[in-house]
């Protein structure tokens, strides 16, 4: 089948923990027992609430329609350089991307073994370490590639300018090296798969490495790691710099990420206030069509001309901001307005409050943990018992997140910790982000790399090098005490984990048949990683059946709503390239979902 779809197809407060050496940096933290511990047979996510930024008021003044301007920020195709190109585009299948033409990555040897630029997928090359015996990881190496399938982002392009009433800005070709056929540039490839984002909302610090930070700054991803960063505000003496950090908002600091990124989203050298000002000269929505039904924007929805918005983004932002934010006569020195200039506090709040509402917690594995026992099957029931049982699954995918790096667990488990690794010796190490051998630690270092500050992004080397971060270990982290976190990554949800493939960082497991056999057989790259490896990625032995009965447990964690893009999860009309042309659906939704591997030819 190569069809997309079956149409035939406590609030706790953030505060600024620590100054060393002119570091300031920042944890939050201090545990609030209703988000719940994460050990043991987790519970409905119903039962959990999602975190809440305690200061979002000093800021938003209206949910509602800071909800609508981040839905309609989040699915836009104006935004990104190309004007083709919008958050949506790498998160539409069940907030994963599903696509199967050029998603390749070269990985660290920046050779292709599983293909080229604007290649196309199939099963057959799958899994990228294929061994001759997948229940024994020591068994002769068949094949073995670095390549990742990753998202597939815009043209390398130097900027030029934006038109104002178009959404394609002008911009000159620069030849890549390496995302090209003939000479003729291809569609640059991120370098690690996508994640989704629905539920996002209950995690601490956000992207494989985590470098989303808790706090949000109002500019850039690096929260209060970065005291520089700063937004302007008029009080009615001019427009005057200021330091915000929101607490709870991962999300915010993630979404300020993309627009600065030059592979995923912009032409080098756009500024956001570029983007802002040419967003704020279109139509919202002007080249797609909004559900009449859709169940945040439909009653925006233009249904005379049958595109886009009745609203402005002008007017959206004032809707929804406090008026220092936006509401000036003055203009920076660069000639842009207070609203321009300030254009990522919205575009990250905005598409914060959007993806908080993307909570999936109806799912079959809900209605059993809610005290439906018909809910799951009994080979998905039993699967329940290997993956909080001989499986240690949980022990990292815990708590109705299913992953030990939420809120929740943070709180009750503190941001660092102490434990014996693979090799049996202690060693300090982030919790929720784990080295599960995947690939060889050098690859890609995860957590265990810097920041564009130059800053350690793990939390337990910025401990070590005397910062406070929030959770101090009994005896304290000493500064020649081993560190464990090169090479590992965040865990992720398990959530919709039947339509979010390929798997893991690298994206090179098709199915999740293959992911058990991975677990089962103790990780690839066990020996080599052994210094950071988690001590239980070890050899499980899993029958055949067991395998099969996790797999049937992990496909109870779906929920219909993701499936059919019913309300949270509807959304406006999108033709994602090199993908499927996605009609506009309400909040009754539409056509399925089906999983990647679905979509390959052997
Ligand atoms: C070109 C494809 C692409 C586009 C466009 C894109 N993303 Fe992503 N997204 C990714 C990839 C790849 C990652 C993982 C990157 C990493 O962790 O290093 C990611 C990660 C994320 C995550 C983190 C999820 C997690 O569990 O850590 C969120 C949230 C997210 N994106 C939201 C957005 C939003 C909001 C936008 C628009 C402002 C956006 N994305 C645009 C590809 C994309
Ligand atoms: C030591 C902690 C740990 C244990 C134990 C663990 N996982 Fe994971 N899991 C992770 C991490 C970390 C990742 C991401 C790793 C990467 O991409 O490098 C992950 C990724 C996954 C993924 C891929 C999800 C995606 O969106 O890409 C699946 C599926 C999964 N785990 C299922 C399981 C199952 C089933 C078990 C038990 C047999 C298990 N995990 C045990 C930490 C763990």
């Amino acid at each position: 089948m190569v069809s997309w779809f079956s149409f035939s197809r406590r609030r706790w407060a953030a505060r600024i923990i620590g100054v060393t050496a002119g570091l300031v940096f920042l944890a939050n933290v201090s545990p609030w027992s209703a988000y719940g511990a994460a050990a043991g047979t987790p519970v409905s996510l119903k039962q959990v609430p999602a975190p809440v930024p305690s200061n979002l008021g000093s800021v938003v003044k209206d949910q509602n329609a800071c909800v609508q301007l981040g839905k309609a920020f989040f699915w836009d195709v104006q935004a990104a350089s190309d004007g083709l190109t919008s958050c949506g585009t790498c998160h539409f299948a069940a907030g994963a991307d599903g696509r199967i033409v050029n998603t390749l990555h070269p990985g660290a040897n920046k050779l292709f073994e599983k293909g080229a630029p604007n290649s196309t997928l199939r099963t057959s090359l799958f899994p990228f370490h294929l061994l001759s015996n997948p229940n024994d990881r020591l068994s002769a190496v068949v094949s073995d590639s670095d390549d990742i399938v990753g998202s597939q982002g815009v043209l390398t392009k130097n900027f030029v300018a934006i038109v104002l009433g178009q959404a394609a800005e002008t911009g000159t070709d620069v030849p890549n090296p390496i995302f090209n056929v003939g000479g003729v540039n291809t569609r640059q490839v991120t370098n690690r798969n996508t994640p989704t984002m629905i539920n996002g909302v209950y995690l601490n610090r956000i992207f494989w490495d985590g470098r989303g930070q808790n706090l949000f700054n109002g500019v850039n991803p690096n929260g209060a790691l970065d005291p520089a960063a700063k937004i302007l505000v008029d009080d009615g003496a001019g427009l005057t710099p200021q330091s915000i950090l929101i607490d709870h908002s991962a999300l915010a600091s993630q979404a300020v990420g993309v627009p600065g990124n030059t592979t995923v989203f912009t032409w080098k050298g756009r500024k956001f206030s570029d983007m802002g000002r040419k967003l704020l000269n279109l139509k919202p929505l002007g080249a797609q069509t909004v559900h009449p039904a859709d169940s945040v924007l439909g009653t925006l929805a233009d249904t005379a001309t049958g595109k886009g918005l009745t609203s402005t983004y002008t007017s959206m932002i004032s809707a929804t901001f406090l008026p220092r934010y936006w509401n000036s006569a003055a203009t920076t020195a660069d000639g842009h307005s207070l609203m321009e200039a300030n254009f990522s506090l919205f575009w990250g709040l905005a598409l914060q409050c959007y993806e908080s509402t993307l909570i999936s917690n109806d799912s079959p594995f809900d209605r059993f943990a809610d005290g439906n026992k018909a809910a799951l099957t009994t080979a998905q029931q039993a699967g329940l018992g290997v993956f909080t049982g001989k499986g240690h699954c949980s022990a990292c995918h815990s708590g109705a997140e299913f992953t030990a790096e939420s809120v929740g667990n943070l709180a009750a488990s503190g941001l660092i910790s102490r434990m014996q690794m693979g090799d049996g010796k202690l060693a300090v190490y982030d919790v929720g982000f784990y080295n599960i051998g995947v690939r060889p630690t050098a690859e890609d270092l995860g957590i265990g790399a810097k920041n564009t500050l130059g800053l350690p992004m793990s939390l337990s080397r910025l401990a070590q090098s005397g910062a406070n971060v929030g959770t101090v270990l009994s005896p304290p982290i000493s500064p020649t005490e081993r560190v464990a976190v090169d090479g590992a990554f965040k865990v992720p949800s398990l959530r919709n984990v039947e339509l979010t493939g390929p798997y893991f960082h690298n994206g090179g497991q098709a199915t999740l048949a293959q992911v058990l056999d991975f677990y089962s057989r103790g990780g690839d790259f066990h020996e080599a990683n052994i210094a950071n490896l988690d001590p239980n990625i070890v050899n499980l032995g899993l029958s055949a059946g067991e395998k099969a009965n996790v797999v049937a447990f992990l496909n109870s964690l779906t929920d219909d709503r993701v499936r059919f893009s019913k309300a949270p999860f509807d959304h406006p009309s999108l033709n994602v390239p090199n993908g499927p042309v996605l009609p506009a659906v309400g909040k009754d939704g539409g056509a399925a979902t089906n999983s990647f591997a679905s979509h390959m030819l052997p």
